[in-house]
């Protein structure tokens, strides 16, 4: 039995330990938000957060999370108003839409490293990312007003 938290819900999910964490999110725990792109590793759209870092749940087996939290888009903020979330909203940055949830996960670990991040540290941050709607200019204008809003909400 795998045991972990999913958005600070307990759960105990009995499959193998190689089970990809990405089909334990949406076949067992019913959580449709992180979505499949390669199942490679390469472009990002499974992206999820166990304690609180980024990671490529199609290439992580569930046994790896043994006890571990893991946040998935629906639990990114309780009522879906992170500031990440808002500011996707405001840019307008999705198109299809597909890739967007592994996007704003990793936006949210690249915002813990980088409150006020360049463009440079976007780019290295989120390159791992791939949106076939090359929405990019989009998705880093958000980030950038995400970065502002955090940071004017704290001096509020
Ligand atoms: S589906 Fe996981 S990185 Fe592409
Ligand atoms: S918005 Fe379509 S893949 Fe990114």
């Amino acid at each position: 039995m795998n045991k972990f938290t999913v958005n600070g819900r307990a759960v105990a999910i009995d499959v193998p330990v190689d089970t990809p964490l990405l089909w334990v999110i949406r076949d067992e725990v019913g959580l449709k938000g992180t979505k499949f792109g390669c199942g490679i590793g390469m472009c990002g759209a499974c992206t999820v957060h166990v304690d609180g870092r980024a990671i490529r749940s199609c290439i992580t087996p569930v046994g790896a999370v043994e006890a571990g939290a893991v946040t998935t888009i629906e639990g990114l903020a309780p009522d879906g108003r992170h500031p990440l979330q808002k500011a996707w909203i405001a840019a307008q940055a999705p198109q299809c839409g597909y890739c967007q949830s592994g996007q704003i996960m990793q936006a949210a670990t690249l915002l813990k490293d980088y409150p006020q991040p360049t463009d440079a540290n976007i780019d290295a941050v989120m390159s791992g990312n791939l949106c076939r709607c090359m929405a990019y200019i989009r998705i880093r204008k958000a980030i950038k007003q995400a970065a502002a809003d955090i940071e004017g909400a704290s001096h509020a």
